[in-house]
């Protein structure tokens, strides 16, 4: 049951898929007992290589429908969605919008070599966000942008340590690491799952730097004075949604959330969140 004298908010939480699972999780450890609904479009991931329009649209169904479910606040847990759609969002929304972009700006303060690598999707990368951060951030330092295509797919199968999924991190990550680059940047919220393989590979003298934390705390600074409350006797309400298959579904989101979860279809009267 609810503590009544405790308004907790919801926050509405989407990304393209199972990716943004690990923005949720730094979220809820920095404020276990957030009230949350989760969209993972699965069902049109990747959005990685789809046209501009497409992103738009999507994530303005999506924002409404977590809106409809009760989202107090929207997090944009991708950053193609993000560098596509966020100020179209914004524009038609009267609640927060938290997104987030490739962690570009604390990598050029980690590199001593001055060479960085940035992973992400193709759309990511060619953004008019992505060229502002290498502009703003990047004087004096060679940032490598490395697409990933296929990466998220193989995130979405739960291939996070299958010998294939290795084999094309390598492919990826050598190539940046003999150019002389000793800090990457996972521009992507699915690759934040790999974080593991991509660290083996790329070796202990190399800094790796993900956006989720900084996505973390711009939604506790706006959840604010909630966190104040023991919240002793609160449970939080919560619910995963997918557009892809649910069955499916519940045993990627278990493997990456670390505990067994309910995932339904995105469907109305499935959104609200429940205890
Ligand atoms: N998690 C999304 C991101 O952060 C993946 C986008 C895609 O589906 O290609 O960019």
């Amino acid at each position: 049951m609810n503590n009544p004298l405790v308004r907790t908010r919801t926050i509405g939480v989407f990304d393209s898929g199972v990716g943004g699972l690990s923005v949720l999780k730094a979220i809820r450890l920095g404020h276990p007992t957030v009230n949350f609904i989760y969209i993972a479009d699965s069902g049109n991931a990747p959005y990685g290589g789809r046209p501009a329009e497409f992103i738009e649209r999507r994530a303005s169904q999506i924002a409404d429908a977590l809106v409809e479910g009760g989202a107090e606040i929207i997090v944009v847990a991708c950053n193609t969605a993000t560098a596509v759609a966020v100020e179209k969002l914004r524009s038609q929304l009267s609640i927060p919008v938290v997104a987030m972009e490739p962690a570009i700006k604390p990598a050029v303060g980690y590199t001593r070599t001055g060479v960085i690598g940035v992973l992400a999707t193709e759309r990511t990368l060619e953004s008019m966000a992505v060229k502002r951060l290498c502009r703003e951030y990047g004087q004096g330092v060679n940032v490598l942008l490395q697409p990933c295509p296929g990466l998220v797919e193989m995130v979405e199968r739960g291939e996070l340590s299958t010998e294939p999924t290795r084999a094309y991190l390598r492919n990826l990550i050598n190539p940046l690491i003999a150019q002389g680059a000793d800090t990457l940047v996972l521009g992507c919220t699915h690759y934040v799952f790999l974080e593991p393989e991509i660290r083996k590979i790329a070796g202990p003298g190399v800094e790796i730097v993900e956006s989720s934390e900084a996505v973390a705390r711009q939604v506790i600074r706006h959840l604010g004075s909630e966190r104040a409350p023991a919240l002793a006797k609160h449970t939080s309400q919560e619910s995963f949604l997918t557009t892809g298959l649910p069955d499916h579904a519940e045993k990627i989101f278990s493997q990456l959330w670390g505990a067994p979860v309910e995932v339904r279809a995105l469907e109305t009267g499935n959104i609200r969140a429940h205890a």
